[in-house]
């Protein structure tokens, strides 16, 4: 996947609607596969995505300089492990967020930063009467 355009990035500082505990993103006929929303929550930064599908949402800043990872490329990450019989193979296409910043890697299903050690925070996403709402 490529870096998205400016069509694709919807900044939202105001979510559509709140609930307890739950913010209205939009409805799932407007955020569709390979779409991408960046929420403001407090003084927090959630990004959310639609990874063929299925929504995930990560914290939406990096924790190197702060670059908005909202605005990051989506794609896979090559690894080499025990599991692969340390062969190269490349692995969660499409899962991996790259900082928009300096390219450090995110796994957007775990938060996991590939290579550090350290997971950002993620959040549950779900879809109730075909309305795509982030979980806090
Ligand atoms: S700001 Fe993300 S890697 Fe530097």
């Amino acid at each position: 996947m490529t870096s998205p355009t400016s069509e694709q990035l919807t900044i939202s500082t105001e979510p559509v609607n709140t609930e307890k505990g739950k913010i209205t993103l939009s409805t799932v006929e407007d955020f569709p596969p390979g779409d991408r929303r960046q929420v403001k929550v407090g003084a927090a930064i959630i990004a959310v995505f639609n990874i063929n599908g299925e929504y995930r949402a990560i914290y939406g800043r990096c924790p190197h300089q702060f670059a908005l990872l909202s605005q990051g490329r989506l794609q896979g990450t090559v690894i080499c492990n025990e599991q692969t019989n340390w062969e190269t193979e490349w692995a969660y296409d499409g899962e991996i967020l790259t900082c928009p910043g300096h390219a450090m890697e995110f796994h957007v299903k775990t938060g996991e930063a590939i290579g550090y050690g350290f997971k950002l925070r993620t959040y549950k996403v779900v879809v109730e009467n075909c309305m795509v709402k982030l979980v806090l």
